[in-house]
């Protein structure tokens, strides 16, 4: 029997409540995030692009707890700066992002520390593919990939605490990830963090109908340089100079970055790029894996944009 594209809606809609335990009106199926409940919760909230994030949605008014093993002194100094009533919507709250028992209990402290659950949710940490848990060092312990562990299992449990706690509160919300631009491409150099980002990507893609019920979005961002190390073909030489160094710190990066066409987007760019997703409904779909292009980090408009695929 062939299903219609309006009945297999209609069928996933309904499998989609019975999985979650839920059963809104007809008036409650096209949702909005709530704009009321503004409490953020930024797993990598301590570094580079997700504190460029949480410096942004602290503008305009969220009170966020930062989860995160530390805070660069610069996020530090940021928190320092803020005056009384602005620097008691940040809190930090030390975790290990591969202890699921941990990401648990950062939601448990956004309740504590802010009344309700987070109705905007951004798993952040990340690790590109270090020395030592890289797949070519072969020294992962315990039967799994710690680059796995943080860079996929933690934003994927995530998400599920996540949707679990909204609509046990019978909130909407939005899950913002970072992905990379690694997911559009294939490396034997850096296999681990690249399959954990086509992972990554292709699970933001299989939350979209999660926006029809409960009511959550989830979009995420795939940032990269305009042309990186992932483009390059495979070459023996620099292969063995780079395995297992972590290639934007390592000398020999520079073998595989050309100043007059790489370009790192500023953290700030990316940030902006997760802003447009949160505030644009209409634009970016739920589902919605954006590519932040450079000309963006010149603030030139989020139309400049690449879609990278949706739902
Ligand atoms: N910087 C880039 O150019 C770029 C490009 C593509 C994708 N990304 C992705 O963006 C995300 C953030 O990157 P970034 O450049 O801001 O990196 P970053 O290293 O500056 O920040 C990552 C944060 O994650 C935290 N973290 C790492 N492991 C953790 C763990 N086990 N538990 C808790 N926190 C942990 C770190 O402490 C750090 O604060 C990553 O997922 C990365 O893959 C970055």
């Amino acid at each position: 029997m062939c299903i219609s594209s309006a009945d297999h809606n209609i069928t996933s809609f309904y499998a989609l409540s019975l999985i979650l335990h839920c059963s809104p009106s007809d008036d409650e199926r096209i949702t909005m995030p709530n704009t009321l409940q503004q409490i953020a919760l930024v797993t990598g909230g301590g570094s580079r692009i997700s504190v460029a994030f949480v410096k942004q949605i602290h503008r305009i008014g969220y009170s966020i707890l930062i989860a995160d093993l530390a805070l660069h002194p610069s996020a530090s100094a940021w928190i320092e700066s803020l005056q009384p009533e602005a620097s008691q919507r940040v809190v930090f709250f030390q975790l290990d992002v591969a202890d699921w028992a941990q990401l648990e209990a950062s939601f448990n402290r956004c309740v504590a520390s802010f009344g309700c659950v987070p109705t905007l949710v951004v798993p952040g940490a990340g690790v590109f593919e270090p020395s030592s848990n890289s797949f070519w060092e072969d020294q992962d312990q315990d039967s799994r990939y710690k680059v796995f562990d943080i860079n996929l299992n933690h934003p994927i449990k995530t998400t599920r605490i996540a949707v679990r706690k909204l609509v046990e509160n019978n909130l909407q919300g939005t899950i913002i990830h970072i992905s990379s631009i690694a997911a559009q491409r294939s490396s034997i150099i850096t296999p681990l963090y690249t399959a954990s980002k086509h992972a990554l990507s292709s699970f933001i893609r299989e939350m979209a109908p999660l926006a029809e019920i409960p009511g959550i979005r989830v979009v995420g961002v795939a940032p990269g340089s305009k042309k990186s190390p992932f483009s390059l073909p495979f070459d023996s030489n620099t292969f063995h100079s780079v395995v297992g160094s972590p290639l934007y710190e390592k000398r020999e990066a520079a073998k595989f970055l050309d100043p007059e066409r790489d370009y790192i987007l500023p953290p700030e760019a990316v940030a902006s790029a997760m802003m447009t997703l949160l505030r644009q409904l209409d634009e970016y779909e739920p589902g919605t894996v954006l590519l932040p292009r450079d000309r963006m980090a010149k603030g030139v408009s989020p139309r400049g944009f690449r879609a990278a695929g949706t739902g």
